[in-house]
């Protein structure tokens, strides 16, 4: 039976419990990471921790854990055959009695399980999404448990047969509902800027690197939903799902239909970068 983490102890994933007075359960009052592991091997572990430590402090926490004890604690969960993602979870821990306010004294309740990265079906033919209003909090910096607004907006995209939402707020393009928003303008990268209004995404900057590097014109900036609709390629981005080209936005065809020359380009760029790290 599948391992996972516990507050320090590896057990099957069926004895691994945690109190309904935990206030990860009781308020979503707690954070997460996903970090993917490609034969074993954690991507970019420094970026996610450093994430990590920011939705912590974003939250009134910290964790006095070293990189390398973040990666002690992963290791054992890892199978090195297959690709793979660490999902963790901490919330601020068991309180006695249900209270809107921080308890006293508690302890973090640390939660961390691995799960299969299945490649997503469809990625080189690309892939549908409607556009919808970002009904979100404003701190979506802070990579929060609390995914009620994410994850209704999901399904309403699935609901009409799309694989993602892309968020819009006062006319302007903001992220994916679990993804990072690009789109390819007059020959040009672009991606909004990094703000409260958006999770900072590892692959976000992943892709902005190797579009550095190979001299594939980017900038980081606003996005209006009109240009965004007449732009030559739009693409979300993620740790699980890596780079999907849309190639249908609210029924309109994005371009000729096709996933773009440019995402091609970038997403071979990434699978040889995954590759020489390993
Ligand atoms: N989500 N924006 C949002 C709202 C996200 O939920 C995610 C990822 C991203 C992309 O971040 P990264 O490139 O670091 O995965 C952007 C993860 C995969 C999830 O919630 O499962």
């Amino acid at each position: 039976m599948q391992k996972v983490f516990l507050n320090g102890d590896y057990l099957p994933i069926d004895e691994a419990k945690v109190s309904v007075l935990d206030r990860g359960f009781l308020f979503g009052d707690g954070i997460y990471e996903v970090i993917p592991a490609y034969a074993g091997r954690l991507f970019r572990l420094a970026d996610h921790i450093q994430r990590l430590n920011n939705s912590l402090a974003g939250i009134r926490m910290s964790i006095d854990n070293s990189v390398s004890d973040w990666e002690a604690i992963f290791n054992p969960l890892l199978e090195s055959s297959k690709d793979q993602y660490i999902y963790l979870q901490i919330t601020r821990g068991y309180a006695p009695k249900r209270d809107h306010g921080f308890p006293e004294k508690v302890i973090p309740t640390i939660f961390a399980m691995c799960s299969e990265i299945v490649p997503f079906a469809g990625k080189f033919n690309g892939i549908k999404a409607l556009t919808l209003d970002d009904t979100r909090w404003q701190l979506c910096n802070i990579k929060a448990i609390t995914l009620l607004g994410n994850i209704l907006l999901r399904q309403q995209a699935l609901d009409q047969g799309c694989a993602e939402a892309i968020l819009v707020k006062n006319g302007y393009v903001i992220e994916g509902a679990a993804s990072n928003v690009f789109a390819v303008i007059e020959g040009e990268l672009i991606t909004p800027p990094k703000s409260n209004e958006i999770l900072p995404g590892i692959t976000r900057d992943v892709i902005l690197e190797l579009a550095a590097a190979n001299n594939i014109p980017y900038r980081e900036d606003i996005i209006a939903l009109e240009a965004l609709k007449s732009a030559s390629e739009v693409w979300v981005a993620s740790s699980t799902r890596e780079i999907l080209p849309i190639v249908e936005l609210d029924g309109e065809v994005i371009a000729d239909g096709k996933p773009g020359e440019v995402w091609l380009k970038i997403d071979q760029l990434l699978q040889a970068y995954k590759k020489s790290l390993l």
